[in-house]
């Protein structure tokens, strides 16, 4: 067995991967393994088309850091790929590694190989922990890395809503009295601006299990270069907020996000409600808001989907209510880059 899996290795080459500068044929390539990897582990998930696939992978989101991307080729064709993060903020510690093989080719050692050749350039940038995200609880991601030393720490789901199963009236939630709701796509207002970038923060204190990865600390700049991220990678950005009347504080936010190429989607993203104003179920009424907002004008999406860590039990409850459902557990797993080195030194 071992020495089938070396001559099949001996056939792969594992290199850098430029999406700028690649071929069509290379694009293309490229596309069929991420969508053979998503097929498999979240089938039902629409995937995006091709053209705007490339435009993505051309334009990572730059919160993670600079990405650099590797692939392995068999007889000059690609075959599996990688991708390593460095971040630059808050987790300058970390390096964040997604490899993906598709079905037909796993159990050959390529996984193993992409890792083994990611790996140098993070650790002589003073990296020390070794993160994989998205890797599907107890599937063939989580057991490949638990067998490379990696230990899950934190798990989340994803949730689905399915706008035609679900009665719209589960959305109608009034806001407390005291505060108001207010809304904008693309960019906050200066008035809000700053207290929009102090509730962010707030997302600090949301479960995170024992994950050394650490969130980002909002500021107005960050503000700013976020939603000119977006703009940037033509992906409309919408927001509502609950206001506290009384202080002017932003005391509640949550964001979707809405790709060009896919008009039957929203992406749910980031959702905070601050310390002090929870309980009161501004969670559900700036949710419940958005979602009517979503549907009024948009006919088009049908589904709307997210992403909750898997103790935050009061954001998985908001998000029953309003009718999503759980579709998939997925974890964070991380592993010490010394520790790794040697565990892939030893195999
Ligand atoms: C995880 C993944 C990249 C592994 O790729 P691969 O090329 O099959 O991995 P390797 O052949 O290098 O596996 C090395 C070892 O890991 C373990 N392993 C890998 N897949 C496993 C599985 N499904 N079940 C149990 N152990 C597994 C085995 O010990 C294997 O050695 P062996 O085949 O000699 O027993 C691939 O399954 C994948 O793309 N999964 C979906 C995407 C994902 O979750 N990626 C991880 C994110 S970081």
């Amino acid at each position: 067995m071992r020495g089938d899996k070396s001559s099949a290795l001996m056939s792969v080459e594992i290199g850098p991967f430029d999406p700028s500068s690649a071929t069509d044929i290379e694009l293309a390539e490229s596309y069929a393994v991420m969508s053979a990897v998503m097929t498999e582990d979240h089938p039902g998930q629409a995937l995006p088309p091709l053209e705007e696939y490339v435009a993505l992978i051309r334009r990572p989101r730059t919160a993670l850091g600079p990405m650099s991307r590797w692939v392995a080729r068999e007889a000059g064709h690609i075959v599996a790929a990688a991708s390593v993060s460095l971040p630059e903020n808050e987790n300058r510690h970390l390096t964040i590694v997604r490899v993906i093989v598709p079905p037909e080719r796993r159990r050959q050692g390529i996984g193993t190989a992409l890792l083994r050749a990611v790996l140098p350039a993070a650790v002589a940038d003073g990296r020390t922990v070794v993160v994989g995200t998205g890797v599907k609880a107890e599937a063939s991601g989580e057991l490949w890395a638990r067998e490379l030393g990696f230990v899950r720490t934190e798990a989340y789901v994803r949730q689905f809503l399915t706008i035609a199963d679900v009665d719209p009236a589960l959305w109608e939630r009034p806001v407390a009295e005291g505060f108001r709701l207010e809304r904008w796509t693309g960019a906050v207002s200066e008035a809000l601006l700053e207290e929009y970038a102090r509730a962010r923060t707030a997302m600090l204190d949301a479960p995170h299990g024992e994950s050394a990865v650490e969130f980002e600390d909002w500021t107005p700049e960050r503000v700013r270069e976020h939603e000119a991220d977006h703009r940037a990678r033509g992906i409309e950005n919408r927001v509502v907020v609950a206001v506290h009347e009384d202080s002017g504080r932003v005391a509640a936010m949550t964001e979707v996000e809405l790709w060009a190429s896919q008009p039957g989607e929203a992406a749910q993203q980031d959702t905070v409600v601050a310390a002090d104003f929870r309980g009161r179920g501004l969670g559900l009424a700036i949710k419940g808001a958005m979602l009517r907002w979503l549907t009024a004008d948009r006919p088009a999406i049908g589904q709307v989907w997210t992403h909750t860590v898997h103790d935050n039990t009061h954001m998985i409850r908001i998000n029953h209510a309003l009718g999503y459902v759980t579709t998939a557990a997925l974890a964070y797993v991380e592993v010490g880059a010394d520790e790794l080195v040697k565990r892939l030194e030893a195999r």
